[in-house]
């Protein structure tokens, strides 16, 4: 059977944003403090902490990542790179760990100590060093920053070298961590500054080159464009690329032109905030649909709706916590204290 051989795309894959191009344009810089902070733990010393921060979409995760596949390549160093979105508390964190030293974990089944003192054995066994990437760690912190503390406690526990790297968008996503927390994660800070237009022009064309057999001058100008216009995220110039290729496509036309992406340019918005959609629980996008529904709120109102039509619910101080968490993510937006106490909400 002849496989299916697309005009317009070379390697579609390429143009998604889970996407890990070999090499990242404009991030030379930062791959190489970030390497460089750790890879003292090649050498059996003590890597450097490194919390990296900057705007959704700019190769902050890509660069973690990018470090770590070298790293499990050449230098037998563990990495263990999580997402704090799909673990979000220190049980989840640590059994994750265990579980990449190949220890089967019940997740329900240990309590945290246990964990850990299986974990010390695993790494005094192994004697690899070990490095944890804790991605989008706001959601960590939120559910709780414990694990740092655990995962400082454990550092002294075993001689292997350990080294943390965090990610956010928010620079201040320790301010409220104790001080001493703080002093001793003794971070070393990446800040991610947004792509210029220029910047952005020569990633996405690095992506075309690779992923597209043919496209029209302006084609990866507009897309560029578009991406900083929409706050600067490479995922938005990226849909844009992919959009105008499948659009050419059904089209029978030869090769992407700018007519196809200004066609689909204004279907294409800013990324992160439907990502996170995808991301909160179930209770937040029943809240989050509430507000939208209204377009302004008070606490104590929304809190009546939901009340009235849960089958078992929160008390009043949870349910703040979820209103509280989807205000954070910029989901929502809560108003200042009014006399009445109850605040206003509102849909952003
Ligand atoms: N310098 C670059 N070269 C090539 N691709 C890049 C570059 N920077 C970002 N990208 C691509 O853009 C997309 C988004 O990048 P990434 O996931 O690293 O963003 P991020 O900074 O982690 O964003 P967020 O804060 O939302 O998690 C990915 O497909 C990534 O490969
Ligand atoms: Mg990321």
């Amino acid at each position: 059977m002849e496989m299916y051989k697309s005009r317009i795309f070379k390697n579609e894959e390429v143009l998604s944003p889970d996407y890990l191009p070999d090499i990242l344009p404009h991030r030379e810089q930062q791959i190489k403090q970030l390497a460089d902070n750790l890879s003292p733990a090649s050498k059996g010393r003590k890597p450097i902490n490194t919390f990296v921060f900057g705007s959704p979409g700019i190769g902050k995760t890509a660069t973690a990542k990018s470090v770590f596949r070298e790293f499990e390549d050449y230098s037998g160093i563990k990495t263990i790179y999580m997402n704090c979105w799909d673990y979000n508390t220190p049980t989840a964190v640590l059994s994750k760990i265990v579980s990449e030293f190949g220890m089967f974990v019940q997740r329900r089944g240990w309590a945290k100590d246990e964990i850990i003192s299986r974990l010390t054995e695993a790494l005094d066994k192994s004697k690899k060093a070990l490095i944890i990437c804790l991605d989008e760690v706001d959601q960590l912190v939120r559910h709780g920053q414990k694990v740092l503390y655990d995962l400082l406690q454990m550092k002294q526990y075993v001689n292997n070298p350990i080294g943390l790297v965090f990610i956010s968008n928010d620079p201040h996503v320790f301010s409220d961590l104790e001080p001493r927390i703080i002093s001793r994660l003794g971070l070393d800070e990446i800040e991610f500054k947004s792509y210029n237009l220029g910047e952005m022009k020569d990633i996405l064309k690095e992506r075309v080159d690779y992923g597209l057999n043919s496209v029209e001058e302006g084609v990866v100008s507009l897309s560029s464009v578009h991406a900083l216009n929409k706050g600067g995220d490479v995922r938005v110039g990226l849909e844009c690329l992919l959009k105008a290729g499948r659009l050419a496509e059904q089209e029978n036309s030869d090769r992407v032109k700018v007519e196809h992406v200004k066609r689909v340019m204004k279907t294409v918005d800013e990324v992160k905030p439907d990502i996170i959609k995808e991301k909160i629980d179930d209770l937040e996008k029943i809240i989050l649909d509430m507000v939208n529904n209204k377009n302004k709120t008070t606490f104590d109102d929304l809190y009546k709706e939901y009340a009235s039509s849960a089958q078992d619910p929160l008390t009043k101080r949870m349910f703040r916590e979820y209103v509280n968490h989807l205000d954070d993510l910029n989901l929502i937006k809560i108003g200042k204290r009014k006399v009445d106490k109850s605040r206003q909400i509102f849909k952003v």
